[in-house]
């Protein structure tokens, strides 16, 4: 059998990128293109007393107050059910003071889905529901195989359990990024995100015994009981790790050398206004952590500022 041609589209941009996270969702109107189910919450930032050996960026060596959303799913779909073992969870945190403030976006894998922007548009526009209400699996399956990297990401949930809330779950903002410290060395780093007290993950009983709104029930009963820490940490770079595929995870990623940069503690939830009136920018990044230079990175601050504008 001849594996059907795949066509990419022309020169992807943010503006078809975020139509197109659309299109995959059904267009819901009012919510994020991307994680569109989430919970603001607020909390602290201690850093530790090695952050500056990394970085002399204000946001990480300095204790601060904490803006975050915890969400569900890297579709558009704000009612995906959280029991779904596919769907990612994400983390997104604003940290800092007034003039050193830094977004970091997480979610709980350490790959993207698509090496390029054009990648990224054809892997969703294979998955755009047709007439049916459903993906063309015939599509995702050739895409699929001519892409391979494109199942990393969905590759490496599935091998892992459902974790049993936001809080005992491992988040990566999966780029790598150009970390300068005080004495003006740079180095590129990753940033890992560890629940203190480790991953915690049911069993699979207690898996399928769980509501659709696990995660949110979880939420508010740990933040009552003060139960809610995250080690940040950045992942440090040896010659040769590459830097411009973010499909890919560095060589003995978990095992290597790591630096903990601080400590966020959830202590408690807010108004989902807080978080959904703007957007947590990843290009935001205060003085000490540059921008990630590959290509998918570049691409972002647009498309999540065209999402807030469609959301509106
Ligand atoms: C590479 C790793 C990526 C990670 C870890 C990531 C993570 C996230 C997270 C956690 C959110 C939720 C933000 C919130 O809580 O408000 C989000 C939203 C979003 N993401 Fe990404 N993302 C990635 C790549 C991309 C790329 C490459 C694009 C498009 C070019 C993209 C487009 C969006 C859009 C449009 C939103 C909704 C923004 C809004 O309306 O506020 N993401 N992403």
């Amino acid at each position: 059998m001849s594996t059907p041609t795949i066509q990419f589209p022309a020169a992807a941009t943010p503006a078809s990128i975020v139509d197109a996270l659309r299109a995959v969702a059904g267009d819901p109107p009012k919510v994020r293109a991307s994680f569109a189910k989430g919970r603001c919450v607020r909390g602290t930032y201690r850093p530790s007393d090695r952050a500056e050996e990394i970085t002399k960026s204000r946001s990480f060596t300095r204790p601060s107050r904490v803006l975050a959303r915890f969400s569900v799913g890297c579709g558009g779909n704000p009612d995906v059910a959280e029991t779904d073992r596919l769907a990612l969870r994400g983390f997104s945190f604003r940290l800092g003071d007034v003039g050193h403030r830094s977004d970091i976006l997480t979610q709980s894998a350490p790959m993207h889905f698509a090496r390029t922007l054009d990648q990224m548009l054809a892997f969703l526009e294979a998955r755009i529901p047709g007439p049916d209400g459903k993906p063309d699996l015939e599509k995702v399956r050739a895409f699929s195989a001519a892409n391979p990297e494109t199942l990393h990401r969905e590759s490496y949930i599935a091998a892992h359990p459902l974790p049993a809330g936001f809080a005992g779950t491992t988040y990566w903002a999966v780029h790598a990024f150009p970390a300068t410290n005080s004495r003006g060395e740079t180095r590129f780093i990753k940033f890992k995100v560890v629940p203190v007290g480790g991953d915690v993950a049911p069993t699979e009983d207690e898996a399928d015994a769980k509501s659709a709104d696990f995660l949110y029930d979880d939420l508010e009963t740990r933040i009552a009981t003060g139960d809610i820490r995250f080690s940040v940490i950045a992942l440090l770079d040896r010659p040769g790790d590459r830097t411009l595929d973010v499909t890919i995870r560095w060589p003995d990623e978990d095992d290597r050398e790591a630096v903990r940069l601080g400590t966020i503690v959830i202590t408690g939830l807010e108004a989902n206004d807080a978080c959904d009136a703007s957007i947590f920018d990843p290009a935001n990044l205060a003085d000490g952590i540059g921008h990630p230079p590959d290509e998918i990175f570049a691409a972002r601050h647009a498309a999540y500022t065209i999402s807030l504008a469609k959301r509106r």
